[in-house]
């Protein structure tokens, strides 16, 4: 961890909209006032009805509930798009760049985007789509999918996006825990030159979906797709008829926006819900001061709007912002490691918010590729989904931002719906590594194993003690699950999951979750989910997953594998389950190890040991700790002597 303090540049504090002083100011107030901070802040929305409650929240078992502006109505599409139309109405919303740089690439204006999104909409209520129904989205990062999301929010209709990097498997499992019954997909999507097929993926997913009974297909590289009759509709077709006016559902401001499924430690994936008011108040008000932004200001979120980052920060926040928000349908990498920065180049981008595994993956192609490029429209760079290495910080910093541009490291989860501590480009000093402070309204607390909460400088539990406008309301479908799993750690607080140390300068630094979940490339995986994958195969009789340092991934998932009996272990059979598990989760779940176990360290009541698996996945092979307690301690020697040497 690195101490050196980058101050904020001169230039920055005379112009920022929040300079540090005004940082203060405005945090003390959030927490010493939560009622007057969020009734003004949220005169940023145009409300239908103007709320007159403002937080109505416990953390506390006896009286537990979150609710904001309840009594406030309001529609999120509307706040997106018709409130800019008078004013910026010409000005683009969306600048789509293309997988291959030589298709072309789309600006859509506000204006344009409205009636694209009222079409859509009014397909939806056509297919019978009513409030409050789950619609899901399979779709690859096109305009489109922003249009579909905008759409869904305009008739009040749930949104259910799951990544097209999903498998049918996984694709399948969420269309039925939300009960869709309506899918929108594209032929195929493209990524680095290849093609995903997802309209196949649907097709599969939907012989384990008997409820869904519309499907509507956008015709995207043209490929050729079979159409089931009675079930699948042309997008385009189907737009084509339709008014470009919709008149935008009047919700309340606690009535669902999106269900997002996430990774937990147990089970299956949770979905995550956020409703509409604090959630546009927190993914609007976190993007204008994070990034400093200021209607005109070209800005890009590189996240897919598969994950929360792209919900919050490629589709709301920017467009409730008026912003123009760059889309990038393909990856860091390809036609070749120059791809980014000739986008920022392209469109003049001023803010640019990534991942710091791309950045890792960039940066070891050597700096030539971004000397290329000029880079000078950029004023604020953001880093988000997983802890920025100082090495990763400093290249970020120096090479690409040529040491003009803040660094915005933004911590926050697909629970918090938005950045919760994190740099204002104007307002903090910078310290590589470090997420540095609270965003408004923010209460951070660091607790030990037994909850007892660590005053001053010291590391442990990261926990929030009070409810922020954006916070998630349930897990969709099962509320005690929701409450179980983020308030009874620690009661009375919100748990993270992550651990976290804070400096004698009040800054935190998130160390990574603490808890089976693992962060691969910045996306996140329950290691049980890659376990009841692997032992889903018929010689598999058992599996334990870990995470392991990876020097691209941040975390690259380590799996211990004891299969049947009769079955011997061979290369092949650990080609066949790497195959197995990317056809079960999807690539993102690619293992990076497989060891082949006879047994698992386990103690006498049959619990398995995780922590001398994490240990003997980091090659920390001293410091095994006792295993005394080990049914069979031998079992951990086989280990250690039959470790394989990761790729
Ligand atoms: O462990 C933290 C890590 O990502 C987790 C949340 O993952 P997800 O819900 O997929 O949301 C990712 C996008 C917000 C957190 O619990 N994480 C996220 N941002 C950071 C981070 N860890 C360190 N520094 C960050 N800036």
């Amino acid at each position: 961890m690195s101490d050196t303090i980058y101050p904020v540049p001169a230039n920055w504090a005379k112009t920022a909209l929040i300079d540090e002083a005004r940082y203060h100011a405005m945090y003390h107030r959030s927490v010493d006032d939560p009622e007057g901070f969020w009734r003004e802040e949220a005169q940023r929305i145009d409300w239908i009805r103007p709320f007159s409650r403002v937080k109505e929240t416990s953390f506390d078992e006896k009286d537990f509930g979150i609710a904001w502006f309840s009594d406030g109505t309001l529609n999120l599409a509307a706040n997106c798009l018709d409130r800019h139309l008078a004013e910026r109405g010409g000005d683009i919303a969306i600048l789509w760049e293309p997988d291959d740089p030589a298709t072309p690439d789309r600006r859509i204006t506000y204006r344009e985007l409205h009636a694209d999104v009222c079409r859509l909409a009014n397909v939806l209520k056509d297919a019978g789509v009513r409030r409050g129904e789950r619609v899901t989205l399979y779709l690859p990062m096109i305009p489109e999918a922003a249009v579909a999301m905008l759409a869904c929010a305009r008739i009040g209709a749930i949104h259910s996006i799951v990544f097209a990097g999903f498998s049918p498997d996984a694709l399948a499992g969420r269309i039925t825990d939300c009960d869709s019954r309506v899918v929108l997909t594209a032929d195929e999507g493209l990524r680095g030159g290849r093609k995903v097929p997802l309209k196949a993926n649907v097709d599969a997913a939907l012989k384990e979906c008997p409820g869904v009974d519309t499907v509507l297909m956008l015709r995207h590289t043209g490929a050729d797709v079979p159409m089931v009759e009675g079930r699948d509709i042309d997008w385009r077709t189907a737009v084509a008829e339709q008014s470009a006016e919709c008149a935008p559902e009047e919700m309340n401001a606690e009535d669902p926006l999106f269900i997002l499924y996430t990774s937990g430690s147990t089970g299956k994936p949770k979905g995550v819900l956020h409703t509409t008011g604090g959630y546009a108040v927190w993914a609007s008000m976190t993007h204008q001061y994070v990034f400093d932004y200021r209607p005109g200001q070209i800005y890009w979120c590189a996240a897919d709007i598969g994950w929360v980052t792209g919900h919050s920060y490629v589709v709301y926040g920017p467009l409730m912002n008026g912003a123009t928000t760059v889309m990038f349908e393909g990856v860091p990498n390809w036609p070749d490691p120059s791809r980014f920065w000739q986008i920022v180049d392209k469109y003049a981008v001023e803010a640019f918010y990534g991942a710091p595994t791309a950045l890792r993956a960039l940066m070891r192609e050597g700096d030539d590729w971004v000397k290329k490029t000029s880079r000078k429209s950029l004023r604020v760079l953001g880093s988000v989904g997983e802890p920025i290495n100082p090495e990763a910080w400093q290249w970020y910093y120096k090479v690409i931002g040529e040491e003009r541009c803040p660094i915005v490291d933004t911590w926050w989860q697909t629970e918090t719906g938005g950045t919760m501590i994190t740099p204002l480009p104007g307002a903090t000093p910078l310290k590589p590594g470090s997420a540095t402070r609270p965003m408004f309204g923010v209460q951070p607390r660091l607790v030990d194993n037994d909850g007892t909460p660590i005053e001053g400088a010291g590391e442990g539990c990261l926990v929030i003690t009070d409810s922020w406008p954006g916070q998630m309301r349930t897990v969709w479908g099962d509320h005690e699950r929701f409450f179980q799993t983020y308030f009874t750690t620690f009661p009375g607080v919100y748990f993270t999951g992550d651990g976290c140390r804070r400096d004698t300068d009040g800054y935190y630094w998130i160390t990574g979750r603490i808890d089976d979940v693992i962060n691969v490339s910045g996306h996140r995986m329950g290691t049980a989910e890659i376990e009841s994958a692997l032992v889903a195969h018929q010689k598999v009789a058992e599996a334990a997953v870990v995470g392991m340092p990876h020097a691209i991934k941040g975390q690259g998932i380590y799996a211990y594998v004891t299969l049947n009996s009769e079955v011997e272990p061979s290369e092949d059979l650990r080609r066949e389950l790497v195959k197995w598990v990317r056809q079960e989760i999807g690539p993102i779940a690619t293992p990076d190890v497989i060891q082949f176990a006879p047994g698992l360290p386990k103690t006498r009541s049959g619990k398995i040991m995780r922590r001398i698996l994490r240990k003997i996945a980091e090659n920390d092979v001293g410091n095994l700790g006792d295993t005394s307690t080990l049914a069979d301690p031998s079992v951990v020697d086989h280990l250690l002597e039959n470790r394989p040497q990761p790729e």
